[in-house]
């Protein structure tokens, strides 16, 4: 029989932030939004990707169970225009990008417990099920409704390929729904000449019949709900203007050519791609469950005592906090724990947009930098908020140099050679100044407790605040003046003892965002991997191995070289 996926709570130990906060492990799953499938992972995305990886990775050191869950959104208009346009049926296209986007993430550090997809027999039976039992809960309405149709592609056009001139400015060429130029926003009807942006046509208004799901049904649950603690404050005013307006049927259905799952019993209506793009969570745990252990229903079961997280932009937070619960109300399921919302990574200050050349892609940005670097960077700047992210990359370059070579790495760097070339490779029996490895020790909660709330901003500011506590130690004890001391000589060993176990603090608590540079780190201490649980025993008496360079300076010219380097697919 397959184990099942929740656990024993374990009283671990208290925390220091208050006497009733008792930490327990716990069984964890977090996700971060499917990407769609039709393009290269930019960094927007390994924004993402790194926030969410870096808490999954916490977690773990904090001795819970966590899983990460994530995959391709594969269906929807866009992905069959783009395979379209590229020549491809669309299944191929969603299978090239599917595995290119898990490659990015791997060389950004970033470790899925599962990477799904939606088109897979998971989903598909799962979007079945869930339909038919929303269907069966009183909750799915038929409606005729006229959109707007390419009567030269026979196809209803989405709002955004549609394309005119806008009624307040007259701006040519804007989309269906706002303005570039003006930033009014309007819909598609009111647009002046319009036209379809597939294939330039005057689009028609055409009848259809819909399938729409009575989100209105979820008023009630809904405002209660999001003032539950399951979404932040900011994130539940956002919302509120939905619920003031009353929330209205969703439509789930979309008409032929499309790719997506047919609706059960129609031969031309397909599930909308957010029907079925958060199903797919579930089917990546029930893929993981397939293939590790457990049961879907140990996550999703209205009983389910593990914690799921889904982590996501803020472009999309009606769907995971509006359209999201109340489809798992309705379906008999439980509801997310929290849904953790971001805000978007700008460069230079600017939208990442490909005609203002700044849009990066994860793959070119690799060439030209050590992914880690970005990890740190993007620590350095992450709240728990929905604030944008700026990458500047002078910024960057200044960040990495003076925190992770300037002041991390250098510990490592000044303390080695006195023992490898004056003691054999050997630490000191006891450390010089015990009481500051005790107090940068006790540093632990903190940091882990930003961790656990999101606030890796905080976090990495409480680290480099130890990382200076530990460099003017070394400055004040000037182990290379003491070591032409004969009688002061003795007590180079015992500072540099001292010097390198803060380096072993410093970096078992930058291990969530740096892992790599933790694992090089580890083979240099040779201790074993490091962990927030297993932090106590100082290396005393033990030995090290030659020091190696652990993180490369940033040179302004890779800067150069990355905006110049147009190697991004087309
Ligand atoms: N397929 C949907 C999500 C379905 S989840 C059930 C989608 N895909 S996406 O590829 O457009 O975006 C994936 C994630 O990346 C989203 O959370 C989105 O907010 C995020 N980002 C996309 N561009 C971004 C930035 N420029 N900055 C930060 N995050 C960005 O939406
Ligand atoms: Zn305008």
């Amino acid at each position: 029989m397959k184990k099942g996926l929740s656990f024993e709570r374990v009283i671990v130990k208290m925390t220091q932030y208050s006497n009733t906060e008792i930490l327990m492990t716990k069984t964890l799953v977090a996700t971060s939004a499917l990407i769609y499938a039709n393009g290269p992972l930019h960094l927007g995305h390994m924004l993402e990707g790194i926030q969410t990886d870096i808490w999954v990775r916490s977690q773990k050191s904090l001795g819970h169970k966590c899983l990460y869950i994530s995959g391709s959104d594969a269906h929807g208009t866009p992905i069959m225009l783009t395979a379209q346009k590229k020549g491809m049926d669309p299944e191929t296209m969603v299978a090239r990008y599917h595995q290119d986007h898990e490659q990015d993430f791997r060389s950004y550090g970033v470790h899925f417990d599962q990477f799904h997809s939606t088109h897979s027999g998971e989903n598909k039976a799962l979007s079945e099920s869930i339909f038919s039992k929303i269907q069966a809960n009183g909750d799915i309405v038929n409606r005729e409704i006229t959109q707007a149709y390419d009567p030269e592609e026979n196809m209803f056009l989405p709002d955004r390929f549609i394309k005119g001139t806008c009624p307040k400015c007259s701006a040519k060429d804007q989309y269906g729904d706002n303005c570039e130029a003006c930033g009014a926003a309007y819909n598609p009807e009111d647009l002046i000449d319009a036209y379809s942006a597939i294939s330039g046509a005057k689009p028609i208004e055409k009848l259809s019949e819909h399938y729409f799901f009575a989100l209105d049904h979820y008023q009630d649950f809904l405002s209660k709900w999001l003032r539950q603690g399951h979404v932040s404050e900011p994130v539940a005013n956002k919302l509120q203007e939905w619920l003031d307006e009353g929330l209205k049927a969703w439509d789930i259905s979309r008409d032929t050519p499309y790719f997506g799952f047919l609706i059960p019993g129609e031969t031309s209506k397909y599930f909308y791609v957010w029907l079925d793009a958060p199903i797919g969570y579930m089917a990546g745990i029930e893929a993981y469950c397939q293939n590790n252990e457990g049961t879907l229903d140990d996550v999703f079961g209205l009983d389910s005592q593990v914690g799921l997280y889904h982590f996501i932009g803020k472009d999309i937070i009606n769907f995971h906090a509006l359209f999201w619960p109340a489809m798992l109300k309705s379906a008999g399921y439980r509801q997310p724990s929290a849904v953790h919302a971001h805000g978007f990574l700008t460069i230079d200050g600017k939208k990442m947009s490909k005609s203002r050349g700044t849009f990066i892609t994860a793959k070119r940005f690799a060439k030209h930098f050590d992914p880690e670097q970005l990890r740190y960077y993007f620590a350095s700047k992450l709240s728990d908020g929905l604030e944008d992210i700026d990458l500047n990359l002078q910024d960057f370059i200044a960040r990495t140099n003076s925190d992770l070579v300037g002041k991390v790495v250098n510990i490592a760097s000044r303390c080695a050679g006195f023992i490898s070339k004056k003691y054999q490779g050997q630490l000191a029996a006891e450390a010089d100044q015990p009481e500051l490895l005790a107090q940068w020790l006790a540093e632990k909660d903190t940091i882990t407790h930003f961790y656990t709330k999101r606030q890796y901003q905080r976090a990495t500011r409480a680290i480099m605040a130890i990382a200076d506590q530990v460099n003017a130690y070394i400055d004040q004890q000037k182990p290379w003046q003491l070591i032409k001391d004969p009688e002061q000589s003795n007590r180079v060993q015992s500072i540099c003892t001292t010097g390198l176990n803060g380096f072993r603090l410093l970096v078992a608590y930058l291990k969530p965002i740096l892992p790599k540079m933790a694992e090089a780190s580890e083979a240099f201490l040779q201790c074993p991997p490091l962990d927030f649980m297993a932090l106590d025993n100082h290396l005393l008496s033990h030995g090290i191995a030659t020091f190696e360079p652990l993180m490369q300076r940033i040179d302004s010219s890779q800067i150069e070289a990355l905006l110049a380097d147009n190697s991004d697919e087309a």
